[in-house]
């Protein structure tokens, strides 16, 4: 095979992506830690490997999210496969596992996680307490077939395709987390996320119709004194917690996220 230039010259040539990316494309593309690419920076490397280092680097030249390039993005304490079909997912929702884990003992408990994706936050939960029983959902058949993929073959971990809790016995669950699409349908930050599936980004009703949904569906299938942990946009939380008292919860605890930004409610059904 031809080879055309080494490692640390390929890293170096002109382009707008940050290093690091670049070393995270490479070492995709050569299925190599980052690590090794330093140690082996004067490796030359085959035309093939080139070539498709420089195909993935024109994509994220061109405003593809990393993630997508690559294929995985990592989260909590796992690596999950993503692909367009799944939202990426973001460091503050490691809140709402926090959130979940610290809200219940570690006794066999039944937990639901509304709108999976990828399945980050079920398979997290899952992996972190084997006593617990987690079901997961998502109304996209495609973004399933991911999460299933990421299951780690979790015995205590199912998945099944549904709109919301319309499927879900009456009170019949102890833990409902929920990471929903809250972000209202003419906001400016759409502009940027053109890759993601706007079934996953985007509510009616200035982002609020799903949470609004939510709340009210986990009202009837939580069983009393069963606890809805919530993502919501930065301007949302007092609107949320409006929703949240009107539909009769309480003990309402309000979060904010690592860069101080109100992400997440926790509340109890009486
Ligand atoms: C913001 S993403 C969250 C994905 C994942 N939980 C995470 O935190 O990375 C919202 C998810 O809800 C799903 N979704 C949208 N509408 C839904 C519905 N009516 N019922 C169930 N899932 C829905 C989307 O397909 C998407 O996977």
């Amino acid at each position: 095979m031809k080879t055309v230039t080494d490692i640390k010259n390929l890293l170096v040539s002109e382009s707008a992506v940050p290093v690091f990316e670049r070393q995270l494309i490479l070492s995709h593309v050569l299925v190599q830690p980052r690590s090794w690419l330093i140690a082996h920076d004067t490796d030359v490397i085959s035309e093939v490997y080139a070539h498709d280092y420089h195909a993935k680097l024109t994509r994220r030249e061109a405003g593809e999210p990393i993630a997508y390039i690559v294929g995985y993005k990592d989260f909590w304490k796992h690596r999950f496969a993503v692909n367009p079909a799944t939202l990426i997912p973001r460091p503050e929702t490691e809140l709402l596992v926090e959130l979940a884990l610290s809200a219940r003992a570690a006794t066999p408990c039944h937990v639901l996680d509304l709108g999976t994706g990828s399945g980050a936050i079920a398979v997290s939960l899952a992996d972190e307490r084997r006593q617990w029983s987690v079901l997961a959902n998502d109304i996209s058949a495609s973004a399933l077939k991911i999460a299933r993929g990421n299951s780690r073959s979790l015995a205590n971990l199912q998945f099944f395709n549904g709109c919301w809790t319309d499927a879900v016995a009456f009170d019949s669950v102890d833990m409902i987390v929920s990471n929903p699409p809250y972000i209202a349908p003419d906001d400016n930050h759409l502009l940027g996320l053109t890759h993601e599936p706007r079934g996953a980004l985007v509510s009616a009703e200035a982002g609020m119709s799903d949470i609004e949904s939510i709340i009210t569906g986990s009202r009837k299938v939580l069983v009393s004194g069963g606890t809805l942990v919530l993502e919501h946009g930065y301007c949302q939380q007092d609107a949320v917690c409006r929703t949240l008292e009107v539909a009769g919860y309480e003990y309402i605890e309000l979060f904010n996220d690592l860069g101080g930004i109100p992400r997440a409610v926790r509340a109890k059904r009486p």
